[in-house]
């Protein structure tokens, strides 16, 4: 049967971002009541500005913080009386230029993994409880880097892969309970998060265009991505990849990487770009 939206609980983290806010509009259009959870209390404000007061509770959230996290579940309970969807979705990349491996800090390399893993695992904590109660939904946003080669992005998709590893095994444990698991496979899309590789660092965006044909390279827009959401929550579908054009990827990973991975490692251009990267940075810590 269909998942119905109607008087749902959904909390979203990141809601203030590109996709998370315009998956809050969808579901609100959708009849869900929303909890908004972002790092600056201003931001949720200003979202819930587009909502009915009533159906909506903007709270400030910072997903590194457990307790924290289990908190903003506590006020969800108090104001809605339960919480049936938790989708954990706050996510960051690099603070400014992209690195190897070889110069990356140790505290930049942890600071994305506290975030983005650790930080989909307090919040996947804090709501299971009630979300196995409500027989929900967890929703979690991993990324196409789950599944492509990471190069200059290792931090981030070291974690969108653990997203992905955590998920699934959240699946399968909550089997018979009546609640479910979603990962979220985006494909590059018009947010900020996005921006350095689409002209925010001129290395990267000239990497991309480098190594990516051209097909892969154009960004979607976030309601693609929150539409994909909703159409995946009705069916609790277990993967949603979005674009779709990402999908023969997704499902021949295991027989592609190998060779992608081959095929970069010789790549002539790629390795010129990446060694001016590198001498063009510090050292790491
Ligand atoms: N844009 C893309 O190309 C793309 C592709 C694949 C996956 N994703 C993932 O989608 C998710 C949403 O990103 P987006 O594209 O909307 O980018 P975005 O930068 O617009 O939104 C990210 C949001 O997360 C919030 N955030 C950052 N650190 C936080 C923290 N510690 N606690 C709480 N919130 C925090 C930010 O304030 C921001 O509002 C992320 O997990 C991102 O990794 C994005």
């Amino acid at each position: 049967m269909a998942y119905d939206f109607i008087g749902k609980v959904i909390l979203i983290t990141g809601a203030a971002g590109g996709i998370g806010a315009a998956t809050a509009r969808e579901l609100y259009s959708l009849g869900a009541l929303l909890v908004l959870t972002d790092m600056q209390q201003e931001a949720v404000d200003q979202l819930a500005q587009e909502f009915d007061a009533e159906r909506v509770l903007p709270l400030a959230l910072d997903v590194t913080d457990a307790e924290a996290s289990k908190r903003v579940v506590q006020s969800a309970v108090e104001r809605f009386g339960r919480l049936d969807v938790a989708f954990a979705n706050a996510g960051i990349a690099w603070r400014s230029d992209p690195k190897t491996l070889r110069i990356c800090p140790t505290d930049e390399f942890r600071r994305i993994v506290e975030v983005d893993l650790f930080g989909v695992w307090n919040t996947m904590q804090a709501a299971l409880p009630e979300v196995i109660r409500n027989q929900g939904q967890i929703l979690v946003t991993s990324s196409i880097y789950a599944f492509i080669n990471g190069l200059v992005n290792a931090p981030y998709a070291a974690s969108k892969a653990g997203v992905e590893a955590l998920a699934r095994a959240l699946l399968v444990e909550l089997g018979g309970t009546g609640a479910s698991v979603s990962v979220v496979y985006p494909g590059w899309t018009e947010t900020a998060i996005a921006k350095i590789a689409f002209g925010g660092n001129d290395l990267a965006t000239r990497m991309n265009k480098t190594v990516l044909p051209n097909y892969l390279r154009q960004p979607i827009q976030p309601q693609q991505v929150a539409k994909a959401i909703t159409q995946g929550m009705r069916s609790r579908r277990p993967r949603i990849v979005v674009p779709g054009r990402w999908t023969p990827i997704a499902l021949l990973r295991g027989l592609l990487n190998p060779l992608i991975d081959r095929y970069l490692q010789r790549h002539k251009a790629l390795q010129k770009l990446l060694r001016e990267l590198e001498s063009g940075s510090g050292a790491g810590s």
